[in-house]
C-alpha cells in the first residue's frame, strides 16, 4: 500500500527552462457520495462515480525558470503564476490556486522554481451550476504532473495517474476521481482492490454491458451561485448527529454497487443511486446549521421521473450534486425514449430550458 511519503520525489534527472502543455479533464458525476472528510483532504467515506464525457474544463500551462534577479519580496511566500478563464484574466480564482499551490508544494518541490501561466476554460457554460473544481483541479494536476514527467522520464504510467490523482484530491477531493478510467472509487474499502484515500482508481472488477455508454443529461435547474459551498458542507458533518450512520451507509451501498456493476441489475442500481443522492440532501437538511440546496423544480424533475418511470418500466433515474440540478442518469438502449420525455415533460423545468447531454467518458487527456 502506498503512502504520501511515495510521492515526494527525490532529485530530478532533467533539467527544463521553459515549457507549455495542455490538458483535458471531465467532470464526473458521484453515485456513491463523498460528503465528509478528514484532514488533508482524506474523505470520512469511499465514493464511486462515472467519469463524464463531454463536461470538461481545457487547461493550458506554460512554465519558465524564474529570474534568479526576482525579488524575493515579490515572492512573499507565494507562487508565482498568472491565472486567464476564457482569454481573460481572473483574479477571483487565485487564491484558490494558490492554496492548492501550497497544499502540493511538498509533492512537486519545482513550483516555486517557475513562474506558470495558466490559461482554462469550461467546454459547460459559466455558472450553470455544474461544478467547475473537479474537471478544472483534475486539468491542473494533470499539466503539473507533464511537468514533472519531463524533469524525471523514467516516471512509470502508473505513478503519473496515481500522482495526478493524489495532486487533484489535494484541490477538490471529487478531482481525484477524474484523472482515469470511466467508473472510478476513491477511498478505502476492504473489498475493493487497490482502492485507497489518498487518488481515486479505475473500478477494478466487471461492469455489465447494461453500463456500457451509460447516458447523464443533467439539467440545469438553477444557475446561480449556492448559498453554502461543499467545503463548508464537508465541514458542518463533523458534529453531525448522523455521520457516523451515513459513512457506515456509503460503505455498505458501495458495496451494494460491487455486485449490481456485475449482474447488471438496473432495478438495484436505480435504488441505491437515488437513495444516496437524497441522503446526500438529507445530511444538509440535518446538520447545524441546516441548508437546502434543491429547488421546487428539482422536486417537480424527480416525482415526473418516477411517474415515467412507473408508468413505462423504463430503467431511468436521477442523481444530485451539491445544488439544485439534476443529473438524468439511463442506459444507452433507452435513450431515444428518456430524450424525448426530457423534452415533452421536463425541460420546462430547466432555467432557460437548458440541459446537457453526456456519457461515461475515459477520463483526462492530453493535447
Ligand atoms: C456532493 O469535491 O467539491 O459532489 O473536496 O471541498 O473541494 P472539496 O469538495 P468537492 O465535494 C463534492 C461533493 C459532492 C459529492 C461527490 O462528488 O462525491
Amino acid at each position: 500500500m502506498l503512502t504520501t511519503n511515495d510521492f515526494i520525489p527525490q532529485a530530478y534527472s532533467h533539467n527544463i527552462e521553459s515549457g507549455e502543455f495542455q490538458w483535458s479533464a471531465p467532470s464526473n458525476i458521484a453515485l456513491v457520495k463523498y460528503w465528509g472528510k478528514k484532514d488533508n483532504q482524506i474523505p470520512a467515506n469511499p465514493s464511486v462515480s462515472f467519469t463524464l464525457n463531454n463536461c470538461k474544463t481545457i487547461t493550458t500551462l506554460a512554465f519558465a525558470k524564474k529570474d534568479s534577479s526576482t525579488p524575493l519580496t515579490i515572492t512573499n511566500g507565494k507562487f508565482s503564476f498568472d491565472l486567464f478563464f476564457e482569454g481573460k484574466p481572473k483574479e477571483d480564482f487565485k487564491p484558490k490556486i494558490q492554496k492548492f499551490l501550497e497544499r502540493i508544494e511538498i509533492y512537486l518541490p519545482f513550483l516555486k522554481e517557475y513562474h506558470f501561466t495558466i490559461d482554462t476554460q469550461n467546454t459547460f457554460p459559466h455558472s450553470s451550476g455544474i461544478a467547475s473544481s473537479a474537471s478544472g483541479m483534475a486539468a491542473l494536476a494533470m499539466n503539473l504532473m507533464s511537468i514533472e514527467k519531463a524533469l524525471n522520464p523514467e516516471m512509470t504510467d502508473a505513478y503519473f495517474y496515481q500522482k495526478a490523482s493524489l495532486l487533484a484530491r489535494l484541490g477538490s477531493g471529487s478531482a481525484c476521481r477524474s484523472v482515469k478510467g470511466q467508473v472510478v472509487v476513491w477511498g478505502n474499502q476492504a473489498n475493493i482492490e487497490g482502492s485507497s484515500d489518498l487518488y481515486g482508481v479505475e473500478f477494478p472488477n466487471a461492469i455489465h454491458d447494461n453500463f456500457k455508454n451509460f447516458q447523464d443529461t443533467i439539467l440545469l435547474v438553477d444557475k446561480g451561485e449556492k448559498q453554502v459551498s461543499s467545503t463548508v458542507g464537508h465541514d458542518l458533518m463533523h458534529n453531525h448527529p448522523y455521520a457516523e450512520r451515513r459513512f457506515a451507509q456509503a460503505h455498505e451501498n458501495l458495496d451494494k454497487l460491487i455486485a449490481i456493476f456485475e449482474s447488471g441489475n438496473l432495478e438495484e442500481f436505480i435504488k441505491v443511486v437515488e437513495s444516496e443522492a437524497l441522503t446526500l440532501h438529507a445530511m444538509m437538511m440535518t446538520s447545524m446549521p441546516y441548508f437546502i440546496l434543491m429547488k421546487p423544480n428539482t422536486l417537480q424533475i424527480i416525482n415526473a421521473i418516477w411517474k415515467f418511470r412507473n408508468d413505462t418500466n423504463i430503467p431511468v433515474c436521477f442523481t444530485l450534486d451539491a445544488g439544485a440540478n439534476v443529473h438524468v442518469l439511463y442506459p444507452e438502449n433507452v435513450s431515444k425514449k428518456v430524450l424525448q420525455f426530457i423534452k415533452d415533460e421536463l425541460v420546462g423545468f430547466c432555467q432557460n430550458g437548458q440541459y446537457i447531454c453526456d456519457h461515461i467518458g475515459n477520463g483526462a487527456l492530453s493535447n
